[in-house]
This record gives structure tokens, C-alpha cells and sequence, in this order.
């Protein structure tokens, strides 16, 4: 059963061909950084414009890559929410013109939950259920209780930015190119980075709270490179140390340390507070651009062994938005029986439930 999947959620364009919800013929994607990158984040205007040029062109590679062709396609699967809604409605038209001009299927996918079966492209079994998901990207920070592939409730989610936001903007701060986040975790990485160096702050809520947030990193990183501001009738507080390569470096590594302890910690309340409530998990599915990140995939690697559960962490191919999860999870969700027609629209927002841990 092949799946011809479209994503064009936020700044990339993408297109490509999954068998059986699982093995990836092909994954077109044309990413537009280079238009965004002069405003420091995606302008939606640009974004909608460009996925209107690529679409076709992209979903052209596609098939040309997987050595098929269109008549052979099984059913079309988009991703129709959430994202901004001029770019979605892009994916979604392509994707209904394509379902009627082939007869076939149209299955609309949650890009959220997209993420969450990206570690289970080209690989040969499932994971045994239920998992406890993680996405963590530019627009999303959330834990999903996910009871099967084709089905994730909400545990917590971000209050204020995503932790991919604060990567870039934190990497912004010290002035690398954006998106910054993966060159701040090269930076992090160097040999001669102390990620001791600064005392971050890494948020913990309220006790047993599952919902994250990122903003009072965000500003402390800003602190930490420009000073604190001066309070009325306040002594000036130190200027903060020179922005030298070796500080950029330790900065880097702080900020990286703070970041995945934050999200590890509310992992591991997550996974306790499904086991007082009965649930207890099998494997972790993460997902979303931050989990290419080098520290925090390393974590996850940990906190599965300690646990003895098994994780499914993509392919650096599938962190980054792509259209090869869309198949994925398409083509899962026909499997299940699950399908939409042509009425379907594209939304903004998720609406995957939430899951209130008793
Ligand atoms: O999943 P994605 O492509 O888009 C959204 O749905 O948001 O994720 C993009 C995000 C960006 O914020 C980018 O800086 C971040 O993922 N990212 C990383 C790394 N690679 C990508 N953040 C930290 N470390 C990385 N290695
Ligand atoms: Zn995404």
C-alpha cells in the first residue's frame, strides 16, 4: 500500500512516498531557510507563496525517487494541522486535487502526532504500546500518553516558547545565524565547552506539573550576554563577562545542559505519574526537530536503558519536518480504517485531546 503524503506546515515544502505506513520509497523535501533567514524566523506570507512554486516540483521528485509511478499510489495523506494556516492550505489543496485526479483515499494527518511515528520509519516491528511520546521542535514542546501508533493524548505541553524557539533565539542572542539551534549545539559539543560554566535556570513548575517552559531560559541567556538591567535606585548590577569565543562556547554548553535536564525531568515525572495511574509504558517515541540535538539524544538513550523501555528515535532524515512521518502516519491510519474526503480543512491548531493523569 503505497502513500503519497504532502507537508507544508510551516517553511518546508515536502512530499513523499511511505509503503504499508513504514518503509520510506522517498522524502522530497525543499526547505526555504535561505528566504526566511535575513528576518530571523519564518515570515508566513513568504512561506505560503513558496510552497505554491515547490509543490508541484517537489511532489515530482518524489515519485521520480521512488521508481514508481502515480497510477501506482495507494492514497494521499497531508498534513492539515496545526501550522500556519496560508501554508497549510496549500499541502491540503495539492493533496486533494492529487486524491481526486488518482481516485484513491485522502487521510488527513496531525503533524504533531506525525512526529510521534517518525522513529518508526524503515524499521521492521513495531514498538510495543504504550509509549510515552515526546515532540520538541521550532513550534511544539508537548508529552503524549500514546496508547497505538494512530492514537496520542496530550500529558503536558509548553506554557510560553517551544525549546526549539529558545534554541534559536538563545542562538540568535549570541549571535549565530538562525535557525541557530543546531549550530549552538555544535558549539556545545566542542571539547573545550564547560556546561558548568553558568548556573541556567532549568524550570521545574509546580511539583507534578507536566507542562514545560522555556521563556525564563530564554532571558537568562539574554543576561548572561548583555547584563541585567539596571533596577531604579539599585546599585548597577557587574557588567557581565566579555562575549569571547571561549564564553560563546560555555554559554552554549549551559544553556544545552539546562535544556535537556528540563525536558528529562518531566519526562521522567510523566513516565511516574502513568505508573501510579496504572499506565505503564513500554517504549518512548520522540520526534521534531530537536531531536537531532546531540545531548538531548544521548539523554533519551539513558533514561531508556535505565527504565528498561525501548526507544524509537528518528533517523536525522525524519527530526526536521519532513513528509515521509505524513505517509507514515497516513498510511497507518488508513490501515485502521481511519479516512477523510474532499470537505477536509486545514486548521491552525492540534486538536489531539489532552490526558489528565489521575
Ligand atoms: O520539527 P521542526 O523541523 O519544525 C517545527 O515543527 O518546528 O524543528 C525545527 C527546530 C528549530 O527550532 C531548530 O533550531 C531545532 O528544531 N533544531 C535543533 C537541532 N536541530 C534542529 N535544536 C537543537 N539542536 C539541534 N541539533
Ligand atoms: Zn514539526
Amino acid at each position: 500500500m503505497l502513500t503519497l503524503g504532502f507537508e507544508t506546515s510551516c517553511d518546508e515544502t515536502a512530499c513523499a512516498i511511505v509503503r504499508d505506513g513504514r518503509t520510506v520509497l522517498s522524502n522530497a523535501i525543499a526547505t526555504q531557510t535561505e528566504l526566511h533567514e535575513g528576518y530571523g524566523g519564518v515570515v508566513p506570507e513568504i512561506a505560503g507563496r513558496a510552497h505554491v512554486e515547490r509543490i508541484i516540483p517537489v511532489m515530482r521528485k518524489a515519485v521520480a525517487d521512488a521508481g514508481v509511478s502515480l497510477k501506482d499510489i495507494d492514497a494521499v495523506a497531508v498534513g492539515h494541522r496545526p501550522g500556519l494556516i496560508g501554508s497549510l492550505l496549500v499541502g491540503v489543496s495539492a493533496a486533494k486535487a492529487a486524491a481526486l485526479a488518482l481516485g484513491v483515499p485522502l487521510v488527513g494527518v496531525d503533524h504533531v502526532q506525525a512526529h510521534l511515528v517518525a522513529g518508526t520509519l524503515d524499521t521492521d516491528e513495531d514498538p510495543p504500546m504504550p509509549a510515552l511520546g515526546l515532540v520538541v521542535s521550532g513550534g511544539h514542546t508537548a508529552m503524549y500518553l500514546v496508547p497505538s501508533l494512530v492514537e496520542a493524548q496530550r500529558l503536558g505541553s509548553t506554557r510560553d516558547d517551544a525549546v526549539g524557539e529558545a534554541y534559536d533565539k538563545a542562538a540568535t542572542i549570541l549571535g549565530l545565524q538562525y535557525p541557530g539551534g543546531p549550530r549552538l549545539d555544535a558549539l556545545a559539543q566542542d571539547p573545550a565547552a564547560d556546561s558548568y560554566a553558568v548556573e541556567f535556570p532549568v524550570s521545574r513548575l509546580e511539583d507534578g506539573a507536566l507542562d514545560f517552559s522555556f521563556s525564563g531560559l530564554k532571558t537568562a541567556m539574554l543576561y548572561a550576554v548583555r547584563g541585567v538591567p539596571v533596577r531604579k535606585g539599585r546599585p548597577g548590577p557587574p557588567p557581565p563577562p566579555p562575549l569571547t569565543e571561549q564564553r560563546v562556547r560555555d554559554l552554549a554548553a549551559s544553556f544545552q545542559r539546562a535544556a535537556c535536564h528540563a525536558v528529562m525531568l518531566k519526562m521522567g515525572r510523566a513516565l511516574e505519574a502513568l505508573s501510579d495511574s496504572g499506565v505503564e509504558c513500554k517504549t518512548i517515541l520522540a520526534g521534531g526537530g530537536v531531536t537531532a540535538n546531540s545531548r538531548l539524544r544521548k539523554e533519551l538513550t539513558s533514561l531508556a536503558s535505565e527504565r528498561n523501555l525501548e526507544l524509537r528515535l528518528p533517523k536525522m532524515a525524519y527530526c526536521l519536518d519532513n513528509a515521509a512521518m505524513i505517509s507514515g502516519l497516513g498510511g497507518r491510519r488508513l490501515m485502521a480504517g481511519l479516512h477523510d474526503d474532499l470537505t477536509l480543512r486545514a486548521h491552525p491548531s492540534s486538536d489531539i485531546p489532552s490526558y489528565a493523569v489521575l
